[in-house]
């Protein structure tokens, strides 16, 4: 098995039109919301957009930059899904306003690695076939990278209780656990 979802491959467009549907647009009690020149370093790359500072990340990276890798799962905070690192730290973007991450280095799942040149992390998931539908994917593989970033002599339980917020409908877990100690065993050898 080698799935896009461990590339980001997997279209989930249309974020902003399905969440508009659930969050009330904000910075907009009355007419347009306003707006501002932002720029983001993705993945190695320096983008400038015109956006209202309060707009989620996640909006941006999928909808703007058309990055597919961060999944809209809850819109809350609370799956993980949607999780990319900034600046070292597994940040969930369906709640970061974009203007707390400007300037800063934020990387996505398909800064990582392709499916020509999968980063370890994502061969090891292809090795353990870790995964059942592959929406939670993003939200293992980059929580557990941005952890292990930090923390490389980490134990299976300490990698456990990181990995213990990101939520899978599939009951993979055990298998994507397997594939994260595969992972970590390379990154302290
Ligand atoms: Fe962001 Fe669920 S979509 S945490
Ligand atoms: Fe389907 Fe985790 S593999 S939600």
């Amino acid at each position: 098995m080698e799935s896009a979802a461990l590339y980001g491959e997997v279209n989930a467009g249309g974020v902003r039109k399905v969440a508009n549907l659930l969050v009330p647009l904000r910075g907009a009690k009355k007419g347009l919301p306003s707006m501002s020149m932002i720029t983001l370093k993705v993945n190695g790359r320096s983008v400038t957009l015109d956006a209202d500072p309060t707009t989620p990340l996640l909006y941006i990276l999928s909808d703007d930059l058309a990055l597919r890798g961060p999944k809209f799962g809850c819109g809350l905070g609370q799956c993980g899904s949607c999780t990319v690192i900034v600046k070292g730290q597994a940040v969930r973007s369906c709640t970061a306003p974009v203007s707390t991450v400007a300037g800063a280095e934020i990387t996505t799942l398909e800064g990582l690695g392709s499916s020509e040149k999968p980063h370890p992390i994502q061969k090891a998931f292809i090795d353990e076939q870790a995964m059942q539908c592959g929406f939670c994917v993003n939200g293992v593989i980059m929580t557990a990278k941005a952890y292990l970033d930090r923390n490389p002599k980490a134990s299976e339980a300490e990698v456990r209780q990181a990995l213990s917020t990101v939520l899978c409908r599939c009951h993979a877990h055990s298998r994507m656990l397997h594939a994260v100690t595969r992972y970590a065993k390379g990154v302290k050898a």
